[in-house]
């Protein structure tokens, strides 16, 4: 039975792949919470890709994410590395926390996870509720069919290599591969994800993972902040503060 992502192998491989600090969107989200956006909240923060280097300069974030085992290794990282990190493990759909942020930001795409109209408009709405007078919500979203973003599927029902990487720990070889679908009425990318890690040549453990990803037309997603609640909404071009060109394979919106 295929998992719907971020546990086992999915939590525990996130990152060999992702682990770095070397993404495009390091200083975007930075910049946001660095000019006046503190506190911030990370939606879906995963191991701490962002949330752990933004804390070590200072910066006030906290982080949620529903998987307990991504928060788990957040929380080794942090400690190893001899930070405090406020994590709490909840959706994104349905959190309540005490507190309110100036940012509310939910890097890589996470927010297309949430495939379910119903689910999107709820996170939307927790958003709005925990955001502080002025503060503003950043959401990066994409089409992921556009070649001229790097994220391209393969045609419709092949399995593809997509990752490979040596776990540091005992030098196994980590592989991901995936196979992807295109429901283009739907707007929605089905991900197949298969996690195999071998030893001498011979698969020792795998696990399979199925992954929904919901697709927005801008239009479309200025809609849903307004239904939200939201007064203003803006999308940048991916990862600048230019707007966004009406045919972006890869925007971010900005709403308060
Ligand atoms: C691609 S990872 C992104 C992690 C991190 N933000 C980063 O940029 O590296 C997606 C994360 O979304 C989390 N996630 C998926 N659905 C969620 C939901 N409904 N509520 C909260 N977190 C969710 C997963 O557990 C996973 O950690």
């Amino acid at each position: 039975m295929a998992r719907t992502g971020y546990t086992g192998l999915s939590a525990a491989s996130y990152d060999l792949w992702f682990g770095g600090e070397g993404f495009e969107d390091v200083e975007f989200y930075r910049e946001a919470i660095g000019s006046g956006g503190e506190p911030a909240l990370e939606a879906a923060c995963g191991t701490g890709r962002l949330l752990i280097p933004y804390v070590r300069d200072g910066l006030d974030v906290e982080g949620l994410d529903r998987s307990r085992e991504m928060l788990e290794i957040c929380r080794r990282k942090a400690e190893s590395a001899g930070l405090r990190v406020t994590l709490h493990q909840a959706r994104m759909e349905s959190f309540a926390l005490d507190r309110k942020f100036r940012t509310i930001y939910v890097p890589f795409g996470s927010f297309m996870l949430l495939a379910d109209a119903t689910e999107a408009t709820a996170a939307l709405r927790c958003f709005r509720a925990h955001l502080a007078d002025g503060g503003r919500v950043l959401i990066p979203l994409h089409h992921p069919w556009r070649h001229d973003i790097g994220v391209a599927p393969a045609p419709s029902g092949e399995w593809r290599l997509r990752r490979v990487a040596t776990r540091p720990e005992d030098e196994a070889i980590v592989r991901c591969y995936e196979r992807t679908t295109l429901d283009f009425d739907r707007q929605i990318q089905q991900v197949r994800l298969r996690f195999e890690v071998s030893r001498g040549g011979e698969v020792v453990e795998s696990q399979e993972d199925v992954q929904r990803l919901r697709w927005y037309e801008q239009a479309e997603f200025a809609c849903l902040l307004a239904a939200a609640g939201f007064e203003r909404a803006d999308a940048l071009e991916a990862y600048t503060w230019e707007p966004a060109a009406p045919d972006s394979a890869s925007f971010i919106f900005v709403a308060g």
